[in-house]
């Protein structure tokens, strides 16, 4: 089978409580509700893409656990190519902990179990089934990255969150890199340009003078940053009433991939990823809060 887009990437079982605010340190909280929901960044965006149309292979790491069909279950639902996979016999599927509060914020915390087998022996195993655009995250080891970037045939999409330390050259191949802005300061940093004093604007301008192809910065509730070769535009975002912000990220790089893979330049890719994202805000958990095929509010 030929995709149009592979993801190589993290699978974690979330662990959401919904809290009336975030706790601080030392502090014992009451929440409200519990769930176990699908997530990981390379899987949510795995399903994001697949979601927006695109026909998507998933290339993670993942336990020889229950957690690992709970994990997959909505990828798997949705016919996301899983042939691929690593079934790790000792580690545990990765898990996060997640508090959401009132008004959609969270907090998280990732324990990788194996998503840390995803390194670069078992990327370069599977160099063959890279097709098509390659999306890529900050959530597996360092040389699985890398490895991945030096298999790919087409676009790569490179997601730093959270930024890991890459060989120059893979941070070079992005086209685009996916940053926030905390994100974009660390990776400029990373290829040798000190970011202070520098705004938003500033931090893409010199990414691209680095030498990276294009950057879209993802700036939350107010849009996004794209810049490629025909110039930096400002991508609105759309208002909503936040219920949970998790995956919403993760969503926009998926149906940026989506749509980049069907043809669309970045600026149109961008403006169609952010009312995905904005849409998936509205209701809870990651995955569990992506649209349907064909089915994202705010269409424009
Ligand atoms: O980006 C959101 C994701 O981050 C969650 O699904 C969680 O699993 C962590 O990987
Ligand atoms: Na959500």
């Amino acid at each position: 089978v030929s995709v149009d887009i592979t993801v190589i990437g993290s699978t974690n079982l979330d662990i959401t409580a919904t809290v009336p605010r975030l706790p601080g340190p030392g502090e014992t909280l009451l929440g409200e509700t519990l769930t176990h929901s699908p997530g990981g960044k390379g899987a949510n965006q795995a399903l994001a893409a697949s979601r927006a149309g695109a026909s998507v292979r998933f290339v993670s790491a993942v336990g020889s656990d229950a957690a690992a069909s709970q994990a997959l279950a909505l990828l798997e639902a949705d016919g996301v190519d899983l042939g691929h996979l690593l079934r790790d016999p000792a580690l545990p599927t990765g898990t996060a902990l997640i508090a959401v509060d009132a008004q959609g914020e969270n907090n998280i915390i990732v324990i990788p179990g194996a998503n840390a087998s995803l390194d670069g022996a078992a990327v370069t195993l599977r160099q063959d089934v890279v097709e098509g655009v390659v999306v890529l995250q900050g959530e597996i080891p360092a040389d699985g990255v890398d490895a991945a970037v030096a298999a790919a045939r087409g676009r790569v999409v490179l997601n730093l969150a959270p930024v890991i330390e890459l060989p120059r050259a893979a941070v070079l191949a992005a086209d685009p890199l996916v940053v926030n802005e905390h994100e974009g300061e660390l990776t400029l940093a990373q290829l040798g340009q000190d970011p202070a004093g520098l705004d938003e604007a500033g931090v893409v301008a010199a990414l691209r003078e680095q030498g990276v192809a294009s950057v879209v910065m993802t700036l939350g509730s107010r849009g996004a940053l794209v810049s490629d070769a025909a110039g930096t535009v400002e991508v609105p975002s759309v208002s909503v009433s936040a219920v949970d912000a998790t995956g919403a990220g993760d969503a926009f790089v998926g149906a940026l991939a989506a749509r980049l893979a069907a043809g669309e330049t970045l600026v149109e890719a961008a403006r169609f990823a952010a009312r995905f994202a904005a849409d998936t805000v509205t209701r809870p958990g990651a995955q569990a809060s992506y649209p349907a095929k064909g089915a994202v509010s705010f269409e424009a």
